[in-house]
């Protein structure tokens, strides 16, 4: 099925970059908000990127008339009235999610596909309300839509085939490439692979083995990613939606207890996301955003932090690199993903120089699981038994 009419509810920062992308390839677009001024600034938002875009030639209609493929509104009813395929973007709120879509469902088409960017929220549950639960699919996009190049998609137990493949289809139309999450577990595929490399960061800043702007020196110079964690927790504001996220990750394993089946991880990250992160968050620390949070951002403008080389030589990358890998791990030997589309992922949707399993060389095997022993041994409560080595390494064959 050709895909011409999309609508994108909620307008901040993932949803007026997926509907930039959409109107790019040619579709027409309602763009949906509750609030008019979040509209007003997503359209200057996107205008800005347009022009930024077309400087370097990069797409092929003026700017001007891919705005005009745009149209902004207030009204959810009358926003997804003639919609083939609906994206919600809106806050990562299971109860508000699982409300809107099957509100959508009310208002869209009978076959109109409805796919969330949830970061990591059950499917399932969020197709809870909706009737039609074969056309609800996970449509995870990154940070920013308009430039990364991976779109994760996740099937609840109940979505069908066709909407996979119209999913995929869109993903091609839009240039991008995809990850499928064989699980619908928290954090599907791509950010759960990922996840462990925030959790040991934090975990060894609050440790006071280094601060954030040396582990941010080690992930640039020595690791080569294109941002350090706590550059990137800030550029995202993961500090605010992290928490907010929990809240309804809690809600959801009431009822689907599979959801989350490692527990050294949930305690992990509970920790971080209640003692930590939710705390920055209250104070205005949520990154970009609030103008400040580990960095300072005057004016709320993304400035890349000034981290200076020289720090990048205080830590061993293998103290981050080990925990980083047996996360990812999990997700292999959990049956998530394999090691390829987990190394995929890393690559196009965090912009890693390689796959998180192609470090494993760098550092040999035996030195990764050494260093793993001995932070299990000198794990803190809410890190007891997450160091645990993963069979996957266990057997790893260099
Ligand atoms: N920020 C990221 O890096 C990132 C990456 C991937 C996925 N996501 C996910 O994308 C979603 C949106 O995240 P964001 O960072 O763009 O959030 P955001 O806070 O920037 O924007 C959310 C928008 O939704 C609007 N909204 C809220 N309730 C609404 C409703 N009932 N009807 C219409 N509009 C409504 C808000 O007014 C706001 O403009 C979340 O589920 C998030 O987890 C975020």
């Amino acid at each position: 099925m050709s895909i011409e009419k999309v609508a994108v509810i909620g307008s901040g920062l993932m949803g007026h970059g997926i509907a930039q992308v959409a109107a790019m390839s040619g579709q027409t677009v309602v763009l949906i908000d509750k609030s008019e001024d979040a509209l007003a600034f997503a359209r200057q938002k996107m205008g800005d990127s347009l022009k930024r875009l077309a400087e370097k030639g990069r797409i092929k209609d003026t700017p001007e008339a891919v705005l005009g493929r745009i149209r902004t509104t207030s009204s959810l009813a009358d926003g997804v009235r003639d919609a083939q395929y609906v994206v919600e973007a809106v806050f990562e709120d299971i109860n508000l999610k699982r409300n809107l879509l099957a509100e959508v469902e009310a208002h869209a088409p009978k076959d109109t596909i409805l796919g969330t960017n949830t970061s990591g929220l059950s499917i399932q549950a969020i197709s809870g309300k909706v009737k039609n639960k074969e056309k609800v699919i996970g449509m995870h996009w990154m940070n920013p839509p308009q430039l990364m190049k991976l779109v994760e998609i996740i099937k609840s137990n109940k979505t069908d085939d066709a909407t996979l493949q119209t999913t995929l289809d869109l993903c091609t139309r839009y240039g991008k490439e995809t990850v499928i999450s064989q699980r619908d577990v928290w954090f599907f595929l791509a950010a759960r692979a990922r996840v462990g490399f925030s959790i040991e960061n934090c975990a060894m800043q609050l440790a006071g083995v280094a601060d954030h702007r040396t582990l941010d020196a080690v992930t640039r110079y020595k690791i080569g990613l294109p941002m350090g964690e706590f550059e990137l927790l800030d550029f995202t504001g993961a500090v605010d939606i992290r928490p907010k996220g929990l809240a309804s990750v809690e809600e959801i394993l009431k009822e689907h207890p599979d959801y989350e089946p490692w527990p050294e991880f949930r305690n992990a990250y509970t920790y971080l996301a209640k003692e930590v992160w939710a705390d920055m968050a209250a104070k205005g620390l949520s990154g970009v955003k609030t103008g400040k949070g580990f960095y300072e951002y005057p004016g709320k403008k993304y400035v890349k932090p000034d981290i200076p080389k020289e720090l990048a030589d205080k830590v061993d990358p293998v103290q981050l690199m080990a925990p980083a890998l047996n996360a990812a791990a999990w997700c292999v030997t959990h049956g998530v993903g394999s090691v390829e589309d987990v190394n995929k992922s890393m690559r196009l949707a965090f912009g890693w120089p390689k796959g998180i399993f192609d470090y494993i060389p760098d550092y040999g095997i035996a030195k990764i699981i050494e260093v793993l022993n001995a932070k299990e041994k000198a794990a803190p409560h809410w890190l007891h038994g997450f160091y645990r080595v993963d069979p996957l390494l266990a057997n790893w064959k260099s």
